[in-house]
C-alpha cells in the first residue's frame, strides 16, 4: 500500500503522530508488533507536563483528561526526619498532571484517527535516502509492504529504526533499578513524595483517588517475585517515612508488580534521510524525572508541522531544523534525568550520600534551587 508517512510503532508517539498528521490533512499507516490490548494495558507513565497537556487539549484529545486528570501543583521532596513542598505554580506558574499514560493511549485509541495494522512482525526498513519503503509480515503470515514519502520511527528501545540512523549514541546505566507497584488503595499523601533514604529511594505516586502507584530502588538483577507484598509495603513504610510527624502510609492489594531498570541513551541525529526518529527510539530517561513520555510527546509535536510543511507544501524548513531543535530539549530532559536519579538514590560512597543531602537541602530551602527543580520538572514549553 501507499501512504503519506509510514510510522512504526503504536505507543504514544506514534499514535499522536497519525492524530496530529491526520488533523492537519496528512494521511499515515501504522505498523505494531503487539496486539491492541497489549499496547493499552502497559503500566507505565503517570504524569504530564502543563506543556503535554496544552498539546493534548489543542488537538483535540483533553476532554477525559480533564475531567479525570488531576492537576497537582508540585511534589514533596523528603529525606529522614524532613519533608518539604516544592509549589511549582508558586514558583514558575506552571503545575503538572497525574493521567496514567494507559489513560492517553486509551484516548488516542478512541480518537480512532489512525489505521493501525497490530501483531506484525519482521518489520524492516528499506531505502531511506531514495524510495522509502517498510516492508513486514502480518498477523496471517502474509508479506507487507508500505511506500511512504516518508518513515517515522516511533518503535521505542527495542524497535529497528534506531539502528537505520548512522549517528552518534551516548549512554549511561545506572548501578540500581526500580520495583514498581500497582495498588488498590488510595494514595496516603495529596502530591508525589520523592524520599531520599539511607536504605534506598522510594517514590509514592499515584494514578486515581483509588489507585496508587509505588517504587522502590532495588539492586540490577533483582526478581519481583523474591519480594513479598507484606515485604514490599514495610519498606516503602520506612523509606516514606511512616509514623513522621504523625503522617501514615496505607497500604492495599497490590495489582502489579514489575522491575524496572534505569537506562540513560542519546542518540543523534533524529534524522537520516526520509527517516525520521521520535520518542523512546531516540532517547531513553532515567523515570526519576518524570520526562520519557513528556518528551515523546514533545518530539511528536515538532514532528508533526514538519512533515506536514513538507509533504503538503514541499517546505523542507522545519524537517531540516526537527533533530536540532528536538535534541535540546532531549539533552535539557536528560540532564535533569540524571540530576534526579543521581541525588535521591543511594550508592555506595558515603562522600556522595553527604553530597546528596546538601543537595536536597539546598533545593528545598534555596528559591533559586528550587525554581530550577520546578522549572525542568514542570517542563519547559515545547520548542524552546
Ligand atoms: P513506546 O511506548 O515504547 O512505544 C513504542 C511502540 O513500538 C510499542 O508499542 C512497541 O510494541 C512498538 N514496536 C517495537 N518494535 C516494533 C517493530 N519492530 N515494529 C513495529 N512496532 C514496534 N515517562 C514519563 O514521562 N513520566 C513517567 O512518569 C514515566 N514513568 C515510567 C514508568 C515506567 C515503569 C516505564 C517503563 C516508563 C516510564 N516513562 C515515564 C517512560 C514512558 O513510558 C516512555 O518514554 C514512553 O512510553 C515513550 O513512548 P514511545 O511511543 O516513544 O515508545
Ligand atoms: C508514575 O506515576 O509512574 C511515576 C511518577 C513520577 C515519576 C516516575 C513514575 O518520576
Amino acid at each position: 500500500m501507499r501512504t503519506q508517512v509510514a510510522i512504526i510503532g503504536a505507543g504514544p508517539a506514534g499514535l499522536l503522530l497519525a492524530h496530529l498528521l491526520r488533523r492537519a490533512g496528512v494521511e499515515s499507516v501504522v505498523l505494531e508488533t503487539r496486539s491492541q490490548e497489549y499496547v493499552a494495558a502497559r503500566i507505565r507513565a503517570g504524569i504530564l507536563e502543563q506543556s503535554s497537556v496544552d498539546l493534548l487539549t489543542a488537538a483535540g484529545l483533553g476532554d477525559r483528561l480533564h475531567a479525570e486528570g488531576h492537576p497537582h501543583r508540585g511534589i514533596h521532596l523528603q529525606w529522614p526526619g524532613e519533608r518539604h513542598h516544592l509549589d511549582f505554580v508558586d514558583l514558575t506558574g506552571r503545575s503538572v498532571w497525574v493521567y496514567g499514560q494507559t489513560e492517553v493511549q486509551k484516548d488516542l485509541v478512541d480518537a480512532n484517527t489512525a489505521t493501525v495494522v497490530y501483531e506484525v512482525s519482521d518489520v524492516a526498513l528499506h531505502d531511506l535516502t531514495g524510495s522509502p519503503h517498510v516492508t513486514y509480515t502480518s498477523a496471517d503470515g502474509t508479506p507487507g509492504r508500505v511506500d511512504a514519502a516518508a518513515i517515522a520511527g516511533c518503535d521505542g528501545s527495542f524497535g529497528p529504526s534506531r539502528a537505520s540512523v548512522p549517528g552518534q549514541t551516548w549512554e549511561r546505566t545506572y548501578p540500581y533499578s526500580w520495583l514498581g507497584i500497582l495498588a488498590d488503595v488510595a494514595p496516603s499523601t495529596d502530591e508525589l513524595i520523592y524520599a531520599w533514604h539511607p536504605d534506598g529511594f522510594a517514590l509514592h505516586s499515584m494514578r486515581s483517588p483509588t489507585v496508587s502507584r509505588l517504587y522502590l530502588q532495588v539492586p540490577n538483577g533483582t526478581d519481583a517475585g523474591s519480594w513479598s507484598d507484606q515485604r514490599v509495603w514495610d519498606e516503602l513504610a520506612t523509606r516514606l517515612g511512616h509514623g513522621q510527624d504523625g503522617w501514615k502510609l496505607t497500604p492495599g492489594p497490590i495489582t502489579e508488580k514489575s522491575v524496572l531498570p534505569m537506562r540513560s541513551f542519546v542518540q543523534t541525529p533524529m534524522r537520516h534521510g526520509r527517516l525520521f526518529l521520535a520518542g523512546d527510539a531516540a532517547h531513553i530517561v532515567p523515570p526519576t524525572g518524570a520526562k520519557g513520555l513528556n518528551l515523546a510527546i514533545a518530539d511528536v509535536a515538532l514532528l508533526a508541522p514538519a512533515l506536514t510543511a513538507l509533504l503538503r507544501h514541499n517546505d523542507p524548513t522545519l524537517a531540516d531544523r526537527y533533530s536540532d531543535t528536538a535534541s535540546r530539549r532531549v539533552w535539557r530532559c536528560t540532564h535533569f534525568s540524571w540530576w534526579m536519579t543521581t541525588m535521591l538514590h543511594i550508592g555506595e560512597d558515603p562522600f556522595d550520600a553527604q553530597l546528596q543531602l546538601s543537595q536536597l537541602r539546598w533545593v528545598t530551602s534555596s528559591e533559586a534551587g528550587a525554581a530550577g527543580l520546578a522549572e525542568n520538572y514542570a517542563g519547559l514549553p515545547i520548542g524552546f
